[in-house]
């Protein structure tokens, strides 16, 4: 970094001679170094390592969905005579189209996959308590863009599986009682399956679910920054014991506020700690790095799934829907006839809720695992539900 940037008073080297006019003009006409400064060159507290970085690694998949998907639109024709055949051409004509269209196949499904496991570490970290309660609510959010970009996502290749799973996917909120009806008319653009389903998916698909992604995630690292990364739980509880034995405060003395005392205490942690910049960012690098290796070697050990053209008279085929919603696919089959509404939307509707909620309803000021049993049996019995659901869907 340049010394204008970090404002420090070395010698100056050859390349530091010619950087620093150049970032003195840009500086002089954008404000780039403070922006710098607040994104890259922040501390980040001591103790914030490899668990750290699957935030990143979630972001970079969704980057590499924006790169290959944009690749895929120039070839890709949204109407069912011609969306199948579009993407054969795509495969077996354009050079590179397998490649591109493997790993946004596999991405998609990589993408929900570190979604999941960051959040459930921000779980395990406690990391969504105060000050960060918005930061996991606008999480939330983020989880549901990204189910719903591989909902719409998987209609696009117009063959058998996109058809019937669609067919199953839009008819379950049609099963609620009073708005169903509209619902699935919305969804589908009338009361079939067909060209206005697929150009509604693709509109959403390519524009109104990446514009609330980018919305989202942009609120989110915002907040990241705001509040800086959690310092981890073994530490930051390990110092408040020691803290109160030494802070030795009079008895009639005013203790500080909540708010007082978390940043009194976090700025400590941030002290000892590194800037994100060269450090922190090089341990995000290597995970993003393994998630393409990963992504890579499935596109070329496993390839995609082929299935026939789209055949709405095909009614013996059995639709199933992509291994993340199984569970929810599942759960039906327990709510049978008239009650099918209550599994497909007050159950899921709970499950959503609690998990938003989260932060407001655990108000317990401990972060560690072994301080907040119930929660953490809660999360296990989630986790253990839904294992369970997509266990018993594949039977
Ligand atoms: C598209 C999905 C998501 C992306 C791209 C994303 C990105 C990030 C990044 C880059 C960070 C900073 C580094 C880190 O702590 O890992 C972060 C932190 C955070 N994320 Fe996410 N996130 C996503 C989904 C979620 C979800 C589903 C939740 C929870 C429901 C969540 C809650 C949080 C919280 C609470 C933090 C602060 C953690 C701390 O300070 O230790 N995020 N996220």
């Amino acid at each position: 970094m340049s010394s204008i940037a970090s404002g420090e008073q070395k010698p100056a080297g050859r390349t530091q001679r010619l950087l620093d006019p150049i970032l003195a003009w840009l500086e002089g006409r954008s404000g780039v170094v403070p922006a710098w400064n607040a994104f890259f060159a922040r501390k980040v507290p001591v103790g914030v390592g490899w668990l750290y970085t699957l935030g990143f690694a979630t972001m970079f998949a969704f980057i590499l969905q924006a790169a290959t998907g944009l690749f895929l639109a120039v070839y890709y024709s949204p109407s069912p005579d011609h969306a199948y055949q579009s993407i054969q051409f795509t495969m077996f004509e354009v050079p590179f189209g397998a490649v591109v269209r493997g790993i946004h196949h596999w991405t998609a499904s990589g993408m929900v996959v570190l979604a999941v496991l960051h959040m459930v570490t921000v779980f395990m970290l406690g990391a969504y308590k105060y000050p960060r309660e918005m930061t996991w609510m606008v999480g939330v959010g983020l989880l549901l863009v990204t189910l719903g970009f591989a909902f719409t996502g998987y209609l696009l290749p117009w063959d058998e599986k996109a058809y019937w799973a669609t067919v199953v996917g839009t008819s379950i909120p049609g099963t609620l009682p009073f708005l169903g009806d509209l619902m699935l008319r919305v969804m589908r653009g009338g009361t079939e399956l067909g060209a206005l389903t697929l150009t509604r998916f693709y509109a959403f698909h390519i524009m109104l679910l990446p514009a609330s992604l980018a919305g989202l995630l942009g609120v989110h690292l915002y907040l990241v920054v705001y509040h800086g990364i959690s310092v981890p739980p073994w530490l930051w509880e390990r110092i408040q014991s020691v803290q109160r034995v030494l802070t030795n405060r009079q008895a009639d003395e005013q203790p500080p506020s909540q708010k007082e005392e978390y940043k009194q205490k976090y700025e400590r942690f941030k002290e000892r700690g590194k800037t994100f910049w060269p450090y922190i960012i090089a341990e995000d690098m290597i995970v993003a790095a393994l998630v393409l290796i990963v992504v890579f070697t499935l596109v070329m050990a496993a390839g995609i799934p082929t299935e026939a053209p789209a055949d709405p008279t095909n009614t013996a085929y059995v639709p199933r829907p992509e291994w993340y919603f199984m569970f929810l696919f599942q759960m039906l089959k327990y709510f049978p006839g008239e009650l099918e509404w209550v599994g497909a939307a007050i159950i899921p509707a709970i499950g959503l809720a609690l998990l938003l909620l989260l932060p407001l309803y655990d108000r317990s000021p401990w972060r560690s695992p072994r301080r907040r049993p119930i929660i953490m049996a809660g999360g296990l019995l989630a986790a253990i539900v839904v294992t369970f659901l997509t266990w018993a869907a594949y039977q």
